[in-house]
């Protein structure tokens, strides 16, 4: 990891290599943090974070899953963001806000424990690599089985769901794929480790409802409007594993994915083995709004 800028602790920039926690923070132990994941991107207008109140929106809802009494609001955590990318020097970056119950008091209960925030900033090209939206990825479907509410808040994005998900991409890249892609425990389609999955069979746009155990992406939600707004449309329905098989094109979303092409699933080729063309059009429309060429979504953008 590059070591760039500075990284905010409970309101104030320290030096990036001085972001230290103590060991028996609560969270190390019981995985009690919450986090999110945003892209700024260095737009012909300046630099600009992608859809940052809607990210914020689904922060506070995960603190809120947890119980976390956060001690900055939703305002103050925003301008942090801003302050710290500005600090970065970075025109375009991926920014990790987290709380997480702190040091204090060990053992299971965590609320006697402050909740401490903080928000680091750092490069992150995804396009360049072997999984990446160009070439397109391999995927495994896990062995590991989703897990889903009845066990925790799934809608949290919390270090929690992230055992299972590194389970099934540890599994994915110990078995020579990229990328897994995750059942829940009916057998349905739920997403990948990381991202949101579409399936295109007959030119018809399908990605499963969220009740399939699939984390309520922001990605997910700004595909499904492009595509409505240029007249298309999206079906939400269950998918199977053998619709991922038969599918014409597959691909993920997600902030650090943003559109990406699944080119093989297990042994079976997707398609024709290369992009689809339904994909390669999405990754240029997304591309269009988050660089903030496409007027229509410019909303979407904070500029720095
Ligand atoms: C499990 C999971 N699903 C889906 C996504 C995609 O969500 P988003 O588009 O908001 O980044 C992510 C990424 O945060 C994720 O971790």
């Amino acid at each position: 990891m590059q070591e760039t800028g500075k990284i905010w602790m409970n309101g104030k920039l320290v030096p990036f290599k001085d972001a230290k926690v103590h060991v028996l923070t609560h969270a190390l132990h019981y995985s009690t943090s919450i986090f999110e994941g945003i892209r700024c991107y260095d737009t012909p207008k300046g630099s600009a974070i992608f859809r940052l109140p809607e990210h914020m929106d689904r922060f506070f809802k995960s603190a809120k899953l947890y119980s976390m009494k956060m001690q900055f609001s939703k305002q103050q955590v925003t301008d942090a963001i801003i302050e710290t990318v500005k600090a970065s020097g970075l025109k375009e970056c991926y920014i990790r806000p987290l709380a997480y119950y702190g040091y204090g008091t060990m053992g299971l209960t965590p609320v006697q424990n402050k909740v401490d925030v903080s928000i680091a900033c750092w490069e992150w090209k995804m396009g360049e690599s072997k999984a990446g939206k160009f070439s397109g990825a391999k995927c495994k479907v896990s062995s590991w089985i989703k897990i889903d509410s009845r066990s925790q808040p799934m809608q949290a994005k919390a270090a929690s769901n992230y055992a299972n998900a590194a389970l099934a991409r540890m599994e994915a890249l110990d078995n020579g794929y990229d990328e897994a892609i995750m059942l829940n425990s009916s057998g349905k389609v739920a997403e990948g480790s990381a991202e949101n999955i579409f399936v295109v069979k007959d030119d018809v746009i399908q990605t499963p409802p969220l009740s399939a155990g699939g984390l309520e992406g922001i990605t997910r939600d700004s595909v499904i409007q492009i595509i409505e707004e240029n007249g298309g449309f999206v079906i939400e329905r269950d998918l199977e594993r053998d619709d991922l098989y038969s599918a014409d094109e597959i691909f993920m979303t997600g902030t650090a994915a943003e559109v990406k092409s699944v080119i093989q699933v297990d042994k079976v080729k997707i398609g024709n083995g290369k992009m689809g063309h339904v994909t390669k059009v999405l990754q240029k429309s997304f591309l269009d709004v988050a660089l903030g060429t496409d007027e229509r979504f410019l909303p979407w953008l904070t500029f720095i």
